[in-house]
């Protein structure tokens, strides 16, 4: 196969041909944020959302670093791969190289930065999700590459023939697997608020500043017991954008295929997203 293109230390290259040390902080301990930028048509999505986000996941584990040098790469990857297609770019910043693994980091490492492009086509997969019980860390607001549980669920729920979590503290969800979470049910779309417990996604972040007020997005603690009951449960992420969960394992919920509100705002937000940007 193809090597993508990417970027390391501000050198572009097929990532491939790109070399990096195991003593690097990001292999050793994931001490590393990242983004996603998604693209349509080759246009940037909400880009400065996104670059705040980086932002303030580098602040939260105190790395230094300057955007604008991220923001240019992004641009840079985007113009050679993504011209007029959709795709993403993928972006991440780790801590550095140490001479030896240590928990307690040298304040002279120099940081790492590692981008790609890719395209995205089409998925038309059902989404059949299992609920599993949050077992993340208390800091899921900030994006850090450390995904460990993620992966573990995640790969648990294929075994089990699904492609999908949901997942919740206490009998409250948090979030999918890598996207947030919506529930239509009667005149309502409900969403877990903004915490420490779940990932502030820009999507969902687009859906409530631009859709709250015509389509009656509420931010409120969501019980599993809503899903029984659900017109429509749907994530958000970058790559997704809008994706029904059509099944719920062990679960009577059933997706409401002409449920209008969510069409509507469907149809609203997809063509907000090729033209607002
Ligand atoms: C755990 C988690 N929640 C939510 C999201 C959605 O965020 P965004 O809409 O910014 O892509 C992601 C995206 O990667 C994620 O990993």
């Amino acid at each position: 196969m193809e090597s993508l293109l990417g970027v390391f230390n501000g050198e572009f290259l097929p990532v491939n041909d790109i070399k990096i040390s195991p003593m690097s902080r990001a292999y050793t301990f994931a001490d590393a944020v990242y983004e996603v930028v998604p693209y349509i048509k080759g246009k940037a999505i909400a880009l400065d959302l996104h670059l705040n986000r980086l932002r303030r996941s580098c602040e939260a584990i105190q790395l230094n670093v300057d955007i604008s040098i991220v923001e240019k790469e992004i641009q840079e990857l985007a113009y050679q791969v993504l011209m007029n297609d959709n795709g993403y770019i993928y972006y991440q910043l780790s801590r550095g190289t140490d001479a030896v693994r240590n928990h307690l980091y040298a304040n002279d490492l120099t940081p790492e930065s590692f981008g790609y492009a890719t395209l995205i086509g089409k998925s038309n997969n059902q989404q059949i999700a299992k609920i599993v019980s949050d077992i993340r860390w208390g800091r899921c607001d900030i994006k850090s590459t450390a995904l460990l549980a993620n992966v573990m669920l995640m790969n648990q729920a294929s075994i089990e023939g699904c492609n999908e979590i949901i997942m919740h503290r206490d009998g409250y969800i948090t979030e999918a697997g890598s996207s947030n979470i919506f529930i239509v049910k009667d005149t309502k779309i409900l969403t877990p608020p903004k915490d420490s417990r779940i990932l502030a996604g820009i999507t969902r972040e687009l859906l409530l500043q631009n859709f709250s007020q015509s389509f009656n997005i509420l931010e409120e603690p969501c019980h599993l017991d809503l899903l029984t009951e659900a017109d429509v449960v749907f994530l958000t992420s970058s790559t997704k954008g809008m994706l029904v969960i059509d099944e719920i394992q062990n679960n009577a919920y059933s997706f409401n295929q002409n449920n209008d509100l969510f069409t509507q705002l469907r149809a609203a937000f997809n063509n907000f997203l090729e033209t607002a940007f």
